[in-house]
């Protein structure tokens, strides 16, 4: 009955098959390698609890548990345009827009530019809930190669024999959701003559971005486009920014940060779909965010960047002959290549079977399906012992 009245789109909608293996996670002897989630223990609980209750007082409880603007919260629009003007955006909180988390804003980026057939340009692998997100708008897909040895017009005729044009290019460009990889400047450029030749937007997910620990920071693409263009409201590139990987994901908080008519039809989409973020999580993260966001970055950054040496540092140790790696600057995730032979979903049921360790196969990153021969490795949870532990029991099962 209900697949005759559901839309066309939740064809595309389907849910991943290794989630099912993943629910087997809440064993308690399952090393976990899979979620790319913070680590708890390290969430600014303290300074939450006084910004919660301070919001909760006399000055600001009206306010706080009322309906408020789909923009978002001034004062949290004013704080991000002035940090964006720090990575070389210089803008106002008119070219700011909050959403529930970075999700959303791929959501209505997607609502926005994607009619069906049209063709959304994304890497090979990519982060998984982009195409989630895009998947509903029924585009098809192409790969983003931003040092390219495709041209403009390749790109522009493979759209149009699939019935529709390129819309914008996805990028999540620095330590990327699963590889961990960052595009580099001349990447980043290469991106941006490539949107201009194509006339397409670029949507920049900046969801890692202050989980640098090491190397130099690189503009974001929107402020190189700045460079370039002189003002935001002439860029094509459209930033998408999140306090979860920073100070808390339960809080639904995210922003947009583009030139004002790309923000005023979000602003019409956010009314349609929610209203507006919670308006008591934006004060309070607002609170949070001038009383510590830096000094609790830079904590973070230290804890996690320990994780990740002592990955590689296990990896190194442990991986057998024909496995390669990355070697992300930042972020949370390291990506695994295996022998061409082996297939990433059947050795995490293996795993699971016989080492009890778990990580994501690599195939659904991937919008062509490919990639059968790689895994994602979170390193932001687990301790040290428990790194140490599973990916000596990784190289055991992929020595077979
Ligand atoms: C690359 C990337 N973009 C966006 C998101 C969405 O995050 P949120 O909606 O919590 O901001 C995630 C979450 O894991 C991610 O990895």
């Amino acid at each position: 009955m209900w697949d005759q009245i559901f839309s066309s789109r939740m064809s595309r909608m389907t849910a991943s098959e290794i989630r099912e293996l993943l629910k087997l996670l809440d064993q308690p002897d399952i090393i976990s390698f899979a979620g790319g989630i913070p680590d708890p223990k390290l969430f600014p609980v303290t300074a939450f609890q006084d910004a919660f209750a301070e919001t909760l007082g006399p000055d600001t409880q009206s306010e706080a548990l009322q309906y408020s603007a789909s923009e978002g919260y001034p004062p949290l629009r004013d704080w991000i345009a002035e940090q964006m003007a720090k990575l070389g955006v210089p803008c106002t909180r008119d070219n700011i827009l909050i959403t529930s988390g970075s999700q959303q804003a791929l959501d209505y980026l997607g609502k926005l530019f994607l009619s069906p057939n049209d063709t959304a340009l994304v890497s090979w692998p990519t982060y998984l809930g982009a195409l989630g997100a895009f998947n509903a708008y029924e585009p098809h897909y192409d790969r983003l190669m931003p040092h390219a040895n495709r041209t403009p017009a390749d790109y522009a005729a493979r759209a149009a024999d699939n019935g529709g044009r390129v819309k914008f290019a996805y990028a999540s460009v620095d330590f990327a959701n699963p590889t961990g990889e960052t595009i580099d400047r001349a990447g980043r450029e290469s991106l941006l003559d490539l949107a201009d030749d194509l006339n397409i937007a670029v949507i920049e997910d900046a969801a890692y971005q202050s989980l640098r620990y090491d190397g130099d920071a690189i503009p974001p693409v929107l402020a190189l486009e700045i460079a370039r263009k002189g003002s935001i409201e002439d860029c094509r590139t459209i930033y998408c920014g999140s306090f979860s990987k920073t100070l808390s994901p339960g809080l639904r908080v995210g922003w947009v940060c583009a030139a004002k008519p790309v923000i005023s039809r979000l602003v019409l989409m956010k009314q349609a779909a929610d209203l507006h973020s919670a308006t008591i999580n934006q004060i309070a993260i607002t609170k949070v965010a001038k009383a510590c966001f830096d000094e609790h970055v830079s904590k973070l950054r230290s804890a996690y960047k320990k994780r990740r040496d002592y990955m590689l540092n296990a990896l190194s140790k442990h991986m057998p002959d024909g496995v390669t790696w990355t070697q992300p600057e930042g972020g949370m995730f390291i990506w695994l290549t295996l022998p061409d032979h082996m297939d990433g979903a059947t050795m995490l049921a293996k795993s699971l079977e016989t080492q009890r360790v778990a990580f994501v196969p690599g195939r659904a990153f991937h919008a062509d399906g490919s990639g059968g021969n790689t895994i994602r490795l979170n390193f932001s949870l687990p301790d040290e012992a428990t790194i140490e532990e599973g990916i000596k029991r990784l190289g055991a099962l992929l020595r077979g």
